[in-house]
């Protein structure tokens, strides 16, 4: 059997003295690999007498013990050298510019959030926010839609249940609209209010045109004189800004909002033929948004005089925005997390909207 302080000391100063890792594990299997030297060595102890099996036995173990440390010890070290090669090394320069296949882009939903807040902001809107998750209250009751009101029938709600309730009533929802953030304003401030609330939205529904989770932004402005001729100028100003266009022709149709009396429809002027949609003039039209004079019940559930304030509201897509804006055909595609639909329709980082430096920038649209 070899002599095991002479192995111990050969295999400690091998250890110390591999280079890299590679040269470390080339030592860890000459020792104690399947046919390393000290293995063998335990497989030996088979042939020697019980006193001497245990004596070296022992002695084998401790040297086990002490070079498996070792060699740990080496590879740390070893790792920590690398590494501090490799930052040495590996600078970045921040101030190079981008590699344009490794760029990301900014989602299309992003770019017209972007550019609806800018038109609005432009126009003095504060932007507010609610939760996604709601109570009845907010997404629905205090818009004068309580429990079985048909109109809760037109939104495909995803309820949730109330751990702490078995009524119905008391159950939750994801927010089937950002509306739910008219409520919330109105009771913690009292008019003038002017805001938009951009936001996620759901309602049980999958097709081309509709996802679990889409956006919505919703308008509101409540003070003593807001009229449907103001909310009229403010949504044509609005659309005529968004397309990007002088001119643009619109239209209103009555229609039915439990929170809005009255209720309408606004249409744009379009042009369909097979091949396209062309925004502007044309014979189509194509709905746009829904929009009216807020409920007094709606006021009142919010602690608003009616009788002193009036106001107007409106809601639209922003996911359908996108769609039209930038003529993308199927909305399940928005978020399906394919990086090549995000090159394809996406935008460039730095391209931001503004109503002075341009909206969409399609100079630096990633097609
Ligand atoms: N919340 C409505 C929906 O999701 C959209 C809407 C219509 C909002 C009219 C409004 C409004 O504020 O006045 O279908």
């Amino acid at each position: 059997m070899e002599n095991i302080e002479n192995l111990k000391v050969q295999l400690l100063s091998e250890i110390v003295g591999a280079k890299d890792i590679k040269a470390l594990e080339e030592v860890r299997i000459s020792a104690l690999g399947k046919k390393g030297r000290i293995t063998e060595m335990m497989k030996n102890l088979g042939a020697l007498s019980l006193e001497e099996k245990k004596e070296t036995g022992k002695v084998l173990n401790i040297l086990k013990t002490e070079i498996e440390r070792a060699l740990e010890e080496q590879k740390e070290k070893l790792e920590k050298a690398e590494l501090d090669a490799r930052l040495v090394q590996e600078k970045i320069d921040v101030t190079l510019p981008i590699r344009p296949e490794v760029q990301g882009r900014i989602h299309p939903v992003s770019k017209i959030y972007e550019e609806v807040v800018a038109i609005f902001g432009e126009m003095g809107f504060e932007v507010a926010e609610g939760p996604d998750i709601e109570d009845q209250f907010h997404n629905f009751n205090a818009l004068n839609t309580p429990a079985n009101h048909p109109a809760r029938q037109m939104q495909d709600t995803f309820y949730i249940p109330n751990p702490e309730s078995e009524n119905f009533d008391d159950s939750y929802v994801v927010r089937t609209q950002t509306s739910a953030v008219q409520i919330r304003t109105m009771e913690k401030k009292q008019p003038p209010i002017r805001i938009i609330a951009p936001g996620r939205t759901y309602r049980s529904d999958y097709d081309a045109t509709h996802t679990p989770m889409f956006h919505q932004v919703e308008g509101l402005v409540v003070d003593k004189t807001t009229t449907f001729a103001n909310l009229k100028g403010c949504l044509y100003d609005f659309v005529k800004a968004f397309f990007e266009l002088d001119e643009l022709p619109v239209r209103y149709r009555p229609s039915y909002f439990p929170f809005t009396e009255p209720s309408a429809e606004m249409d744009i002027g379009c042009k369909k033929t097979k091949a396209e949609l062309k925004i502007g003039a044309g014979d189509d039209w194509l709905e746009i948004l829904g929009c009216g004079m807020v409920h007094p019940n709606v006021l009142k559930a919010c602690g608003i005089d009616p009788d002193e304030y009036q106001g107007f509201a409106f809601g639209l897509g922003l996911d359908r925005l996108a769609m039209l804006k930038y003529g993308i055909p199927d909305l399940r595609t928005f978020f399906e997390s394919d990086v090549r639909w995000l090159k394809h329709y996406g935008f460039m980082p730095l391209d931001e909207s503004s109503m002075t430096g341009g909206l969409s920038n399609n100079g630096g649209l990633a097609r």
